[in-house]
């Protein structure tokens, strides 16, 4: 196993599971100073095509901007009208031409059976992009992340945001 030499001076809390989970092939972290720079970042990934099959996993706190993020993602791959937040209904589908998107919040996820029940299997199995927020909550049923966003709340609009390619496409999609 490569070494992992960012958790000597990892700032951030990364969950125990999701360093169970796949080697990290490449980390890199990030300084926000405000939703525009997440709105940035965001447009950046939208431009990678290694985007439209991956699975990005957003980790951080209540608050931390695991939603606005995705939005501005959202936004940037084309979606237009409201943009609800799935933390109510686990996952929130979206379509860009022939790009599926599925936007997820396990928050409130809590019996495996609803993985089976609510198709979520069969989601994961077909192509498109799928963006997790809390994904340690659903940890026995997710497969492998690509990519994983960290966010730590540095002040009222300032983030640190650690990236943590886990693939070869999460490598490629911090190129
Ligand atoms: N740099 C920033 N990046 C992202 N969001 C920011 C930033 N600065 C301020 N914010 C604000 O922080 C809040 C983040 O809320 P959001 O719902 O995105 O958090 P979340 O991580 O999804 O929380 P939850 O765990 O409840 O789903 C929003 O009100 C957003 O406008
Ligand atoms: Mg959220």
């Amino acid at each position: 196993m490569r070494p992992r030499p960012q958790l000597l001076d990892e700032p951030l809390h990364v969950e125990p599971m999701t360093l169970l989970h796949a080697p990290i092939l490449e980390s890199r972290t990030l300084h926000w100073r405000n939703e525009a720079d997440c709105a940035a970042f965001a447009a950046l990934l939208a431009r990678q095509p290694a985007l439209r099959d991956a699975h990005v996993e957003l980790h951080g706190p209540l608050g931390a901007g695991k939603t606005t993020f995705v939005r501005h993602l959202l936004r940037a791959l084309g979606v237009t009208g409201r943009i609800k937040s799935p933390t109510y209904t686990v996952l929130e589908p979206h379509h860009v031409g022939d790009l599926a998107i599925s936007h997820f919040d396990f928050y409130r996820f809590d019996d495996p059976r609803e993985w089976e029940d609510a198709g979520l299997r069969e989601v994961f199995a077909a192509p498109g992009l799928k963006l997790s927020e809390w994904p340690q909550k659903a940890a026995g049923q997710l497969p492998p992340a690509d990519l994983r966003l960290h966010l730590a709340v540095r002040g009222d609009t300032a983030r640190e945001v650690r990236l943590e390619a886990c693939s070869e496409r999460g490598e490629a999609l911090l190129r």
